[in-house]
């Protein structure tokens, strides 16, 4: 009940401004109908979406998409859905995907928090990752935070067994807020945690978040975090 009260009222975004190029336009007319999964209240039936069956990778707000085309086109033998609310982003990551010519990529333009509860099956998923969330530094923004237990609980829900959650963050003030959603939490343990300037990403590539933190001189933290057994 609280969950569903927060959906309707708690937004971890607001749509930022700014147009999608025409190139980034054409991108979403064209290549939609291949690499995009509508948003429905409907569980997705996973076997129809992507071509062969393999372990799926759910990436939260990947931004522009490089990120994410990249550890798609690394990892041919995985399954990947990005969720992303920015249009110019998809429109980006759509270019990308198809310069790529990346098969085992999808992407949907929602909430993830419906998309998770809405659409993704239990026990369905192999990995999460949630790559420079919006960092919401004051203090009565920090509702807002993506990282909350019930974001948490949602993850774990969706997550198999064996199933794994990276985070990473480079707003000092957020990475105390994650320590002590993921200590507090009794769906996840924290396998690995690393502090670093940019060097020690933990299984992952730079993201252009990442890089303009580290402009700002920024530290970074990372988490990969294996659901709890129950
Ligand atoms: C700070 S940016 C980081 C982008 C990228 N991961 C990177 O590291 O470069 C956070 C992104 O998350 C997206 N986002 C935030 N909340 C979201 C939500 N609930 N559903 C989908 N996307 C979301 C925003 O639109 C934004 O593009």
């Amino acid at each position: 009940m609280e969950e569903q009260q927060n959906r309707r009222t708690i937004r971890s975004f607001v749509k930022r401004g700014g147009r999608l190029t025409p190139s980034q336009q054409k991108a979403l007319d064209d290549l939609w109908p291949e690499y995009g999964i509508e948003y429905s209240p409907d569980i997705l039936q996973l076997d129809a979406v992507f071509n062969t069956s393999a372990p799926l990778v759910l990436e939260i707000g990947y931004g522009n998409g490089e990120t994410l085309v990249q550890q798609a086109a690394e990892n041919p033998n995985k399954n990947f859905i990005g969720i992303e609310v920015h249009e110019p982003g998809v429109g980006h990551c759509l270019l990308r995907a198809r310069e790529t010519g990346v098969e085992n990529l999808r992407l949907v333009v929602h909430d993830a928090i419906e998309v998770l509860s809405d659409q993704i099956p239990l026990d369905s998923l192999a990995r999460v990752n949630l790559y420079f969330p919006d960092p919401w530094p004051k203090a009565r923004h920090h509702k807002r935070r993506i990282v909350q237990h019930d974001f948490l609980r949602l993850i774990a829900d969706r997550l198999s067994d064996s199933g794994t959650l990276h985070i990473a963050t480079d707003w000092a003030n957020y990475a105390e807020h994650i320590d002590e959603v993921l200590a507090q939490s009794d769906r996840f343990e924290i396998t690995e945690r690393r502090e670093h300037d940019g060097d020690q990403a933990l299984d992952r590539p730079r993201t252009k978040f990442e890089r303009r933190g580290l402009k700002k001189g920024h530290r970074i933290w990372d988490w990969c975090c294996t659901k709890a057994l129950e």
